[in-house]
């Protein structure tokens, strides 16, 4: 399985926090925020993983990471020239994957369960894609999943009236044929390919999965998810 971090976008809503330097280079408890997913990759057995930024910040996540020897895996770069969406962002990762099945991680998302059974379930079934969902008690900041019985209907990006307290966190499975669907997306309303349609897509053919993800979850792209991201962090390691 290739591993995928998606780092880019502008942080506009941590500015000026964000003015100089990358989100996902932010310090989240002793470290910075990219490590946190980075490690979580690494964690669930996945040793080749390919790095996504945008060109203004991409020397500094390279002085950063390295090659990946220093986390003892292989690590590529990629640009993404405009902050064109997340579903845009994994578009750019199709010739890194070929023909493997892929976690795909936003830079910005920070929990403390291993990935290492949910990657093995996903492989396990046979689905095409795999979402991590989480109840929270503001899930109209995230994509929201309608669930019935245990099955995910639909899900809407940001909704003003959220149909369930289920938000569909940053971490997606997906098999290589993810990027002939994200070729048919068409920009959403604030001018992104959105990762949202992508999982829509396979809802409406049947063979999206979902699993609760245990244990806590927040982003960290808002002053407040920031601060408690380092709290949750810094809980951890006392
Ligand atoms: C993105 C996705 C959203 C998801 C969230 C998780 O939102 O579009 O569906 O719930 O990440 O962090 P963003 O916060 O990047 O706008």
């Amino acid at each position: 399985m290739k591993g995928i971090l998606l780092a880019g976008g502008t942080g506009s809503r941590l500015h000026p926090l964000t003015k100089v330097t990358n989100k996902h280079l932010l310090p989240v408890g002793r470290e910075p925020m990219i490590h946190h997913p980075l490690k979580k990759l690494l964690d669930a057995g996945i040793r080749d993983i390919l790095v996504v930024t945008g060109l203004e910040h991409m020397g500094d996540v390279v002085n950063l990471l390295g090659s990946g020897s220093a986390f003892n895996c292989r690590i590529t770069y990629r640009v993404q020239d405009e902050a064109g969406g997340i579903a845009q962002a994994l578009g750019l990762a199709e010739g890194f994957v070929g023909q493997d099945p892929m976690l795909v991680l936003l830079g910005d998302n920070i929990f403390q369960a291993s990935l290492a059974d949910a990657a093995r379930s996903f492989q396990d079934s046979g689905a095409e894609a795999q979402i991590m969902v989480m109840e929270v008690p503001d899930p109209g900041r995230y994509g929201v999943a309608e669930v019935v019985e245990g099955r995910v209907l639909g899900i809407e990006e940001k909704p003003l009236q959220p149909r369930s307290a289920w938000a569909v966190t940053g971490i997606y499975f997906y098999s290589p044929g993810v990027f002939e669907i994200i070729r048919t997306l068409k920009p959403s309303g604030r001018g992104e390919l959105e990762i949202t349609d992508v999982n829509n897509h396979y809802i409406r053919r049947g063979t999206l999965r979902s699993e609760v993800l245990p244990g806590w979850w927040t982003d960290a792209g808002t002053f407040e998810s920031l601060a408690l991201a380092n709290q949750l962090i810094l809980g951890e390691s006392q």
